[in-house]
């Protein structure tokens, strides 16, 4: 029965594969702009003691479930105790869920290396150009529709030829790109109308120091709360993508140290991001800049390559053709989840079910694309804030579903099964589970804690109950 399934060639291809999902906008654009907005070297500091703690037990969870179920989300919960099988349901929607969106925003990059390949950059660096972008109605959806199908195309090639193969060609020259970038950031110097000249070296401070001034406690725990839905979102734990992958390794894969390397690129590549980012925003913007949030990739980045003059198309080429490539891989990651999920549920092969996926995530991507004009609508989120379609797909998967589904994976492995079921499967080939004891804490006490909170922050019920 596998020998249908696919599988990666050794620990090289999986560690690249997994890095390549982990990798994306999430390291690019989210976590410079949280650092930038909570305190710098504190959300820093933070986020590295969650990754090696929460970081480390989610996956380790998903990965050691996926290998030795051998099977995906939708089957694996229930193939272990059949009760359980709605876990697996619930986690297939995540997925699905950001299928329909995730391509619109890679089609937004694609649209911007297009930008710098064609002009000067200058007109993408004007007031306005972002959303009048994104509001128009057939470009959009043309781009989307170039990053959609490459994707298609790779997830059709299957495991090996496909994803493997492309990551490892793509993930070694996206960490070289960026540590280029970033080294290149560091030598940056500007004088403004002021008078004022700022260097990068004053930007990595800035980025690196931890800054308490007015630290309360509230404000300590959106700190947290911050930095740990940006672990889930940027480990892809919690979505059945790590069980999927999981279920391609091979035995004699070391799981323990695959994981922690896993984890160090994800994690280094998201801290060389904002040495790249931060100081670049920082020497043409000063402080002022630090607060862009959200728009800070298509809105403050190509105002920093246009200030850069003649050398601005040039990095803001290589920075696009960066953001395409971490973003490609990820995408590639939700659509062989979904792919995946629906081979084992209807015996098909990959061909048809590729076909059938892909169609889903075009109808889907073109009705996200269209919530900028046509179906332009504001819903008020739990959080506060108010967004549109793709807004919502984003909180509901990311703020409301991964916070669920890790407390009642918890629950599960820590209380049904036992932490005992995974570290079997850690300990497999005579392999070494060093953070066994810190595993099984976290996954029965510390972890279901968090989670439970951070997924009762995302209904609201503590702004209703008036204890933000
Ligand atoms: N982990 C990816 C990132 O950091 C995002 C992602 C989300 C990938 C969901 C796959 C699934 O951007």
């Amino acid at each position: 029965m596998d020998k249908k399934k696919g599988s990666f060639t050794g620990s090289l291809g999986f560690i690249l594969a997994a890095a390549g999902s982990a990798v994306g906008v999430g390291n690019i654009w989210r976590f410079p702009y949280l650092a930038a907005k909570d305190g710098g070297g504190l959300f820093i500091l933070i986020y590295l003691v969650l990754v090696l703690t929460f970081g480390f037990t989610l996956l380790t969870t998903d990965i050691a479930i996926g290998r030795k179920t051998r099977k995906n989300a939708l089957q694996a919960f229930g193939s272990i105790s059949p009760k359980w099988g709605f876990l697996g349901k619930l986690t297939f929607l995540v997925p699905a869920l950001i299928m329909t969106y995730y391509s619109v925003i890679g089609g937004w990059i694609t649209k911007y290396l297009y930008d710098y390949i064609v002009t000067d950059g200058v007109e993408a660096a004007e007031d306005g150009y972002f959303v009048g972008f994104i509001t128009s109605e057939t470009l959009p959806i043309v781009f989307m529709l170039i990053f959609l199908l490459v994707t298609i195309w790779i997830v059709y090639r299957g495991v090996e030829k496909g994803i493997e193969q492309f990551s490892k060609f793509v993930m070694p020259g996206l960490l070289l790109l960026i540590i280029g970038i970033a080294i290149f950031s560091l030598t940056l110097k500007h004088t403004d109308t002021t008078g004022v000249t700022r260097t990068g070296i004053d930007g990595l401070i800035v980025y690196l120091k931890p800054d308490f001034k007015g630290l309360t406690l509230s404000k300590f725990l959106n700190i947290l709360l911050d930095a740990m839905s940006q672990l889930f979102f940027s480990l892809s734990v919690s979505m059945g993508i790590m069980i999927t992958y999981g279920s391609y390794v091979k035995k004699e894969t070391h799981l323990e140290k695959s994981i922690t390397q896993i984890e160090i690129f994800d994690t280094g590549v998201a801290l060389i991001a904002g040495m790249m980012i931060i100081p670049a925003v920082f020497v043409f913007f000063g402080m002022e800049g630090m607060g862009s949030g959200p728009s800070l990739m298509f809105i403050s980045l190509p105002k920093v390559f246009a200030a850069m003059g003649g050398t601005g198309k040039f990095v803001g080429i290589l920075f696009f053709v960066m953001v395409v490539f971490a973003a490609l891989t990820s995408c590639i990651s939700i659509m062989e989840t979904l792919v995946a999920n629906c081979m084992e549920i209807f015996h098909a092969g990959r061909k048809k079910v590729c076909m059938g996926v892909g169609i889903f995530a075009v109808v889907t991507a073109v009705i996200i694309c269209l919530g900028y004009n046509v179906l332009y609508f504001e819903v008020p989120l739990p959080n506060g804030s108010t967004g549109q379609l793709l807004d919502m797909a984003d909180y509901i998967s990311n703020s409301f579903l991964m916070p669920l589904i890790s407390f009642l994976t918890c629950i599960f492995i820590g209380w049904v099964v036992k932490p005992g079921w995974i570290e079997g499967e850690m300990l497999e080939n005579g392999a070494a589970f060093h953070k066994k004891r810190m595993y099984e804490i976290m996954v029965r006490y510390v972890a279901p804690l968090m989670m439970g909170i951070l997924f009762l922050q995302s209904t609201g019920i503590f702004g209703f109950l008036g204890w933000e």
